[in-house]
């Protein structure tokens, strides 16, 4: 066999080493952004947000005017379940929270490390639907994370929008 050949098959075996550490790498991601976490209730989404159209800010009052867009307290819940639903199992669960004036820990899905500062009302405010970076949340009986939401994400979007790219706006 020529050297060359032998060279080019060895070439040949290292970009496919690289992709195949490349479609290994995206596919450990996906399946981690895909996953979401057993919650202590089982509240779903598509039973409030789209068989009853709640609006998503009726739950999520702070989106657009603060940092957090918050999740509603038990007492929120029970503006309605204590007429809705009451003999239900995963009702009753929240009842029983309420009168031990408890707050229901949620599991967080998306979280940012400390080092990194996202404020949801500028892109509340600037239009952006929660779907943009949230997905179809109303269809999802159990939240996940559907976009990266990190650094090249963030940046990649501020430069198509032409905002903010000062390192200081993100971290501080
Ligand atoms: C530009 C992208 C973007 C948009 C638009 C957006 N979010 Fe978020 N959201 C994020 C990021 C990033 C986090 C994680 C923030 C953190 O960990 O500090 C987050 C976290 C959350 C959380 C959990 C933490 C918290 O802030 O209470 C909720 C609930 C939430 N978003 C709801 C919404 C709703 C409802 C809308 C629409 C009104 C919306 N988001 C629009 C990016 C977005
Ligand atoms: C605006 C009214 C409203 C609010 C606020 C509300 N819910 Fe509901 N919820 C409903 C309706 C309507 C249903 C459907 C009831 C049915 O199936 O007949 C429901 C169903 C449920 C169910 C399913 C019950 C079952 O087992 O069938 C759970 C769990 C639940 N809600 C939890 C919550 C929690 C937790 C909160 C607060 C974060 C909340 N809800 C806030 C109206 C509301
Ligand atoms: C009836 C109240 C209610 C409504 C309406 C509602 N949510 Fe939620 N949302 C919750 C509760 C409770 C949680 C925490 C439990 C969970 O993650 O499922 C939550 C969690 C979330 C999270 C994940 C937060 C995290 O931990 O990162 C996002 C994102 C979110 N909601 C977006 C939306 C969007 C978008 C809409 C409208 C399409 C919406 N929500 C409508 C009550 C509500
Ligand atoms: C879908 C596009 C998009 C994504 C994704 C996005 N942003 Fe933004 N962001 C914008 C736009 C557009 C503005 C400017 C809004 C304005 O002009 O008021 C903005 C504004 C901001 C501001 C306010 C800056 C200031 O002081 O004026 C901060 C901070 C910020 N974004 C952080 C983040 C972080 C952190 C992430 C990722 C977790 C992120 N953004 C993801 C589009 C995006
Ligand atoms: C629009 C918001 C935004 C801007 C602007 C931004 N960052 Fe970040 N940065 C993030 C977010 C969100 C994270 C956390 C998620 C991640 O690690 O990608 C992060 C993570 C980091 C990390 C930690 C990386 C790691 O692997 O732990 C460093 C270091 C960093 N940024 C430096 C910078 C520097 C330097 C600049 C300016 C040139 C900058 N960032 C500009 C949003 C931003």
């Amino acid at each position: 066999m020529p050297k060359v050949g032998r060279k080019s098959i060895g070439c040949a075996a290292g970009v496919l080493i690289v992709i195949l550490v490349v479609v290994g790498v995206i596919v450990v991601r996906s399946i981690q952004l895909s996953q979401a976490p057993t919650q202590p209730i089982a509240f779903s989404h598509i039973v409030h947000a789209q068989a009853n159209r709640i609006d998503c800010l009726f739950c999520h009052r702070d989106a657009a005017t603060g940092q957090a867009a918050t999740v509603p307290a038990v007492e929120q819940c029970m503006f309605c379940h204590s007429v809705v639903a009451v003999g239900r199992p995963e009702i009753q669960k929240l009842r029983s929270a309420w009168q031990r004036q408890q707050p229901i820990n949620w599991v967080r899905v998306h979280r940012l490390p400390d080092l990194a500062h996202f404020y949801h009302y500028p892109h509340i405010q600037a239009g952006f639907d929660c779907s943009v970076c949230h997905g179809q949340v109303q269809q999802m009986a159990q939240v996940r994370q559907v976009r990266a939401l990190n650094m090249g994400d963030c940046v990649g979007c501020h430069r198509q929008y032409n905002a903010v790219a000062e390192c200081g706006k993100c971290h501080y």
